[in-house]
């Protein structure tokens, strides 16, 4: 395996399933240390430059409590009172902070922002969420669907909604990444690229199936999880009424939960309820959505610390 020391989380596809599976152990062993109060400071005397355009309750926490509660010192830096955006290129602000933090995290709109960053930046960068990607959601996704079900490999997981968004695009990476059966169910207007598609398809390192289909009533009945994000996400908003209309057929509810009756359900929150799922769906026993924000925390620390070469 390459080292991870250094290297910056863009998107799953830079990672090879073996990287992949290195995190997610070493993400099962900081959250046992987590749970039995073990606390090692593994951070102690590092910085963390968290930068965010868009909103954040999990990933804006899990970043900051993963390292400050191992001695880091996180500052939050809001695009409301930076120069980036307003006075300052996207390079001359990955310049100065890569001089002065020893990681940096970046949520926002554009891909092509957070690759800048770690192009200029020479520090680690890792996405908290773009336009296009969530890789650090698919590593907690991954987490607790091996917490839930034990393994991953052969699985069959189900993603239903927009499909293509960034939540979508990072889970099909994963799956495919991780040798998983995964099926995206969405209107036609919403796909996953073909490009991407054909890229997963096509790669060694992928050794998953990914479906698309449009027909909600066919919910694979070997599903391990079923999978949704909200309808309209950040930046998105002016296409509510249009997304809510085209995607209520593809609504969680208990009667398609019925059609897989050992999947767990999983979002990647904030979620509406009465949108994407019920209420009965989201807030019932088979829903693993609490854990699965839990381990935002896990996941994310353990990316810190192997880019960091702290593991
Ligand atoms: N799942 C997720 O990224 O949540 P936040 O938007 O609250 O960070
Ligand atoms: N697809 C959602 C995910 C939020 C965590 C969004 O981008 O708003």
């Amino acid at each position: 395996m390459k080292s991870l020391l250094n290297r910056s989380l863009l998107t799953l596809l830079d990672f090879s399933p073996e990287e992949i599976r290195y995190l997610l152990d070493l993400s099962h062993q900081v959250k046992s240390e987590y749970t039995t109060g073990v606390r090692p400071g593994r951070f102690r005397g590092r910085s963390l430059a968290m930068l965010f355009e868009k909103r954040s309750t999990r990933t804006r926490a899990a970043f900051e409590t993963a390292f400050g509660e191992e001695g880091g010192h996180p500052v939050f830096l809001s695009s409301a009172d930076i120069q980036l955006g307003a006075k300052e290129t996207v390079e001359d602000t990955a310049r100065v902070l890569g001089r002065m933090f020893d990681i940096i995290e970046f949520r926002g709109f554009h891909q092509q922002t957070v690759e800048s960053l770690a192009r200029w930046s020479g520090v680690p960068v890792i996405n908290g969420l773009t336009d296009r990607y969530h890789p650090t959601q698919a590593l907690a996704d991954l987490m607790t669907i091996e917490e839930a079900v034990g393994t991953l490999r052969g699985a069959a997981s189900v993603y239903i909604g927009d499909g293509r968004n960034n939540v979508s695009n990072s889970l099909m990476i994963a799956a495919a990444k991780m040798g998983m059966n995964h099926a995206v169910i969405c209107p036609a207007s919403l796909r996953p690229e073909d490009e991407l598609l054909r890229e997963l398809q096509e790669r060694s390192d992928c050794t998953g199936t990914i479906t698309v289909s449009d027909d909600p009533q066919v919910i694979p009945t070997d599903a391990v999880a079923i999978y949704t994000d909200v309808w309209v996400s950040m930046g998105e908003e002016e296409k509510a009424a249009e997304r809510k209309k085209l995607l209520q057929p593809y609504q969680v509810n208990t009667e398609m939960m019925h059609r897989a009756d050992s999947a767990v359900f999983l979002h990647c929150l904030p979620a509406v309820r009465g949108n994407e799922m019920t209420a009965e769906v989201i807030d019932g026993e088979r829903s693993r959505v609490w854990d699965q924000a839990e381990n935002r925390k896990h996941t994310i620390k353990s990316v810190m610390l192997a880019t960091l070469g702290l593991a």
